[in-house]
């Protein structure tokens, strides 16, 4: 058995404007990093959580990463392995980048690491959407499992889990920016409403279909039609300051859509280029800079590799 291994979990995207709970992408940049090592101890100890001045819990039944360990020890049949886990926090929290779902996801691939690749890639993003609840109040996948696997993912259904790694056209660009605001994922669930009206559920499953087939056929054209949402940016918008001003400066800049990543406060784009995505991005920020509020923006193709293992030591 592994003694010691590091992995890294990049930050995701998810919605994706069209696809709330069902979609999401990983980006290149940020996210986080988990080292894990055996201890004589069995159980789950988180020993230090750096990288962020937010003050995350250390008991490992209410952290993501922690959670996540649980649930794989739990299903293992060696009930006495002991775990100690450091969290390094490499992106934002509260951000709408998936946060706490990169910790669950770069978890699940460190303890499997010590627990000699046990589980499939498809358990641990079981594992990792049971441990991110106590972060979001609700199962979904569309940030952990785009963390862990990369990519474009397609959830069809929760439980069983049944998922679908969506072709990623190769000219598709990101242009993600993050004001300095914090929401928190279980808020802006909670003002959700539960009901949607037929017309809406017309107009936004035509346009989550729409968007999927754009992916197949790498047509950029219908990907930028698709990304219209009805249902759940109106409800959210008002959460982020200048949101519709934003979107305004985003398509004059380039982009081919503008809307909310995840729960927000951060902002997403699709861009034709590298070049488009930095270009949307710069204006943005300076819009956001002149109003007086500090942002980062980040720009990347989409990432499809996923979590990956860093380290493994047998000592
Ligand atoms: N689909 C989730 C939401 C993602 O928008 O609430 C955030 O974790």
């Amino acid at each position: 058995m592994a003694q010691e291994a590091r992995a890294f979990a990049p930050a995701s995207i998810a919605n994706l404007a069209i696809g709330y709970d069902i979609m999401g992408l990983a980006i290149h940049g940020p996210g986080d990093e988990v080292h894990v090592r055996l201890s004589e101890q069995s159980g789950v100890r988180i020993t230090s959580i750096t990288g962020t001045e937010k003050k995350l819990p250390l008991e490992a039944e209410k952290n993501t990463a922690g959670c996540t360990a649980l649930k794989m020890l739990a299903e293992h049949p060696d009930a006495d392995i002991g775990i100690e886990m450091e969290i390094i926090k490499k992106m934002p929290f509260g951000s709408g980048m998936g946060s706490s779902a990169a910790s669950a996801a770069a978890a699940a691939k460190a303890v499997n690491a010590l627990l000699d690749g046990y589980y499939t890639d498809k358990e641990l993003c079981r594992f990792a959407m049971q441990g991110e609840r106590v972060a979001s109040g609700g199962i979904h996948g569309d940030n952990v499992i785009p963390s862990l696997l990369g990519g474009i993912i397609l959830i069809r259904q929760n439980e069983p889990l049944d998922l679908i790694q969506l072709p990623v056209p190769e000219d598709l660009h990101i242009m993600l920016i993050h004001p300095d605001l914090q929401i928190l994922t279980k808020d802006a669930r909670n003002l959700l409403s539960d009901h949607v009206s037929m017309k809406k559920m017309i107009r936004q499953t035509a346009n989550a279909s729409s968007f999927i087939a754009g992916l197949y056929s790498a047509d950029l054209d219908l990907i930028s039609r698709s990304l219209e949402d009805h249902v759940i940016e109106p409800q959210r918008a008002k959460l982020i300051p200048y949101f519709d001003a934003l979107k305004k400066v985003a398509h004059e800049s380039g982009a081919m859509n503008f809307t909310i990543s995840g729960a927000g406060p951060s902002m997403f784009s699709f861009c034709r280029s590298e070049s488009i995505a930095q270009q949307v991005g710069k204006k943005l920020n300076q819009f956001l800079d002149n109003e007086g509020v500090a942002s980062t923006v980040y720009t990347s193709n989409i990432n499809t590799f996923g979590t990956q293992i860093l380290e493994v030591n047998n000592l």
